[in-house]
């Protein structure tokens, strides 16, 4: 893996000039780009206090979890603050996937002056442990038990990281830092909208220092992320267009709540529908092809009602795409 040239933060930086809030607070940053550095996007907007929980976690060495309905941002949001403290950063996504060993690390086989013999490679865990690293759980919720028992080890208050199969204990750096992105709140499935997720252990959860939550925006706000995101609809027709974008996607999430609707469109899916109209041309249609095709075809009627009471115009339907072309 890569090799981090700096071990420690060598300058500060002020959250009101870096992040646009209106505090007085100065945070460790360092000077230099590592590899591990996530990209910066300018247009990403900061919300304040998810924003200041993730700083104190940087900061303070707090283990912070972001917590939040699909879609919303967690997890660019913990890259974006990152990328400008220059913090490297590695993002493990606890899907099905990933296994304790991926995690720990395991024997292989290599050769050494023509023998073989068996070398242990450390996984991701001892690798970014002993560096200044931010290691970011994405999908916390959704981690196997057996990947869920090392995090446990991790997680421990005084730092320390056996390898149990190794006899040896790694202490953590001084900035090596961890964050978690979850779905829920630990109680897994239960409006069955996570499907993969399990029920969290009380005695771990209680270890994050600090719970964070990032849902749907107020409706301003999120049309300037997708204006921000799309540039081309910063006018005021695009503008508009966006606003009733957002409106529509603030009704499937009321009809979901209200259990009319069992999909409901992210912050996300209106960036997409958004870049989608730019490239067709055709708002409609790329509503169908963004959102409407995915949800149950008995709620597709409700949906296209909606668009109508946002755009003030009939869904056209797809056979008339179809005959259009
Ligand atoms: N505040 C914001 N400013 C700019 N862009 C944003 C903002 N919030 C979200 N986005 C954009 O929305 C998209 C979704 O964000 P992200 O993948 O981080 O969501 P998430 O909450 O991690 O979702 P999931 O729960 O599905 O993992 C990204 O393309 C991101 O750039
Ligand atoms: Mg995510």
């Amino acid at each position: 893996m890569t090799h981090i040239a700096v071990d420690s933060p060598d300058q500060t930086v002020s959250v009101r000039d870096t992040f646009g809030l209106d505090v007085d607070l100065e945070v460790p940053a360092f000077s230099h780009r590592d590899g591990l550095v996530p990209e910066i996007d300018p247009a990403y907007r900061f919300n304040r206090e998810v924003t200041l929980a993730l700083l104190a976690g940087f900061s303070g060495n707090r283990r912070v979890m972001l917590q939040g309905l699909h879609g919303t941002g967690k997890s660019t949001h913990i890259e974006q603050v990152a990328a400008r403290l220059n913090w490297p950063c590695l993002r493990v996504n606890l899907d099905g996937h990933i296994s304790r060993m991926d995690l720990v690390g395991r024997d292989a086989i290599v050769l050494q002056e023509g023998k073989q013999i068996t070398e242990f490679q450390e996984g991701i865990v001892p690798w970014a442990l002993r560096r200044p690293v931010a290691l970011i759980f994405d999908e916390y919720d959704a981690g196997r038990p057996d990947v869920m028992f090392v995090i446990q080890r991790l997680l421990e208050r005084d730092g320390r990281f056996t390898l149990l199969d190794q006899n040896r204990v790694i202490q953590a750096h001084a900035w090596f830092r961890l964050f978690a992105t979850a779905n829920t709140v630990g109680l897994g499935n239960v409006n069955g909208m996570y499907h993969g997720t399990q029920v969290l252990n009380h005695a771990q959860l209680d270890r994050w220092n600090i719970i964070a939550t990032l849902n749907y925006l107020p409706q301003q706000d999120e049309v300037d992320i997708v204006v921000a995101q799309v540039p081309q609809l910063d006018d005021e027709r695009g503008r508009d267009q966006v606003g009733a974008m957002v409106e529509l996607a603030n009704l499937t999430r009321q009809g979901f709540a209200a259990g009319d609707l069992s999909s409901l469109m992210s912050p996300r899916t209106v960036i997409t529908w958004a870049e989608n109209s730019r490239l067709f041309g055709d708002v409609g249609l790329a509503f169908r092809l963004s959102f409407l095709n995915r949800c149950d075809e008995i709620e597709r009627t409700i949906v296209a009602e909606y668009y109508e009471r946002c755009f003030g115009e009939e869904l056209a339907e797809a056979s008339d795409w179809s005959e259009a072309t």
